[in-house]
């Protein structure tokens, strides 16, 4: 047996660098940058094929390339009839986030570039991920309802499609707005656990398909992109701000986790919350239903008072998704219809730089022990 020196040993990956990338730098002291910009600023202003590009391709578009790249996504929303058909074989319980990732990964049989790695085929797919992972959380809503699809209108953008593609209404200009804020500023977060997911499925050379549909089924869970549902659940559970102090501190006393606080890297307040909570207030006062944001602060005085744990951007996306009228099963997949961009540029700059992701492991099972033959 090769004696090892004691390697060192980080639970969780807690503060390990994994990797290199040129694409986000997540600030611990609450901040946030895309290759080189500051996400305040350009959140609000950019769309979200404006910033998809800028994380694919390293740099801001010009007006041609954005008007060109925003109808290349828009050209191929559609997905091909198998697909659809297989969502209408779910079962009508099936989370939406189940039936995204089964989705993506039938995708990949109808992609003609599907086995070629290179940088150009990588944004080719990208592009189309972008576009069809909208639709296949748009349609299967539509599709689980018992609905059908509404034809395809190439010259909305994703987040006025997003809208559209729902209910069948154009939205007005402002909510489309806001969707593009908020598809900005959960388009990529580093090394989080979906995107790192993603990139060790790349790092085996598998496809970018295989490590998006990596990506989703990461994504759903609770600790990540599943608290903006769980903090739904909870919002609706308290009801009102004066309930919120005794809610709190009694699921505390209980060490229950509480959705939408804490973060592995921020610890001194997330990035993305001043944006959300901003525009909840804004959506609070166009909606008339302006119990939600004073009891999420409620929450956030109290959390810090008992445990100095910090707001994340979850908390403040499950009442905004509410305000604008979508259901909260759509939570998680609204956050994957941003993070696609930030997965597929993480995965092209792995296979365009790839080594394979594989740590070790800290043994700590028996001692060798010699083998006593099979039972008798
Ligand atoms: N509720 C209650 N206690 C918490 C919470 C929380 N949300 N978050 C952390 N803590 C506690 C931990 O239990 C730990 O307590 P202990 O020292 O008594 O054991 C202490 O705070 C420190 O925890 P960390 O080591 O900072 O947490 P870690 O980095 O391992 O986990 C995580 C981060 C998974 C995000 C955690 O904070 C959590 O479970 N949050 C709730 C789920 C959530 O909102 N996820 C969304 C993350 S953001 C995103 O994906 C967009």
């Amino acid at each position: 047996m090769v004696n090892e020196t004691k390697p060192q040993y980080s639970p969780g990956l807690a503060g390990v660098i994994a990797g290199e990338t040129a694409i986000c730098w997540v600030d611990p002291a609450a901040g946030l940058m895309y290759r080189g910009y500051d996400i305040h600023g350009m959140a609000e202003k950019a769309t979200f094929e404006e910033v998809a590009y800028l994380l694919l391709n390293g740099e801001l578009p010009n007006a041609k390339q954005l008007a060109e790249f925003t109808q290349q996504i828009a050209a191929q929303r559609a997905l091909p009839d198998a697909v659809t058909e297989m969502m209408r074989l779910l079962p009508k319980s099936t989370h939406p986030m189940d039936m995204l990732r089964t989705g993506v990964s039938m995708l990949s049989a109808f992609d003609k570039d599907l086995n070629d790695n290179s940088h150009d085929a990588n944004i080719r797919k990208s592009i189309r991920l972008i576009g069809r992972i909208s639709t296949l959380i748009t349609d299967g809503w539509r599709i689980s309802q018992g609905q059908k699809p509404f034809p395809e209108k190439p010259e909305l953008t994703q987040a006025a499609n997003f809208f559209y593609k729902l209910d069948g209404k154009i939205p007005e200009d402002w909510k489309s707005r806001m969707l593009d804020t908020i598809f900005n500023l959960y388009a990529d977060h580093e090394f989080n656990a979906s995107t790192f997911a993603a990139r060790v499925t790349a790092s085996t050379l598998a496809d970018i398909y295989a490590a998006v549909t990596s990506a989703v089924a990461t994504l759903k869970g609770p600790l990540h992109g599943g608290a903006n549902e769980e903090s739904a659940k909870m919002l609706e559970e308290i009801g009102s701000q004066d309930r919120a102090d005794a809610w709190l501190t009694k699921k505390l006393q209980t060490k229950d986790k509480i959705m939408g606080f804490g973060h592995r890297v921020y610890k001194k307040g997330d990035s993305r919350v001043p944006a959300m909570r901003e525009i909840g207030r804004d959506l609070g006062k166009r909606t008339g239903k302006e119990q939600w944001i004073p009891i999420c602060e409620k929450l956030e005085e109290v959390m810090d008072r008992e445990k100095h744990l910090c707001a994340n951007v979850d908390l403040y996306a499950a009442p905004v998704f509410w305000m604008l009228g979508f259901p909260p099963k759509l939570n998680t997949p609204l956050f994957a219809a941003s993070r696609v961009a930030g997965w597929c540029a993480h995965v092209v700059e792995q296979h365009d730089n790839n080594r394979l992701i594989r740590p070790r492991s800290l043994y700590v099972g028996p001692e060798l022990r010699p083998y006593p033959g099979s039972p008798k």
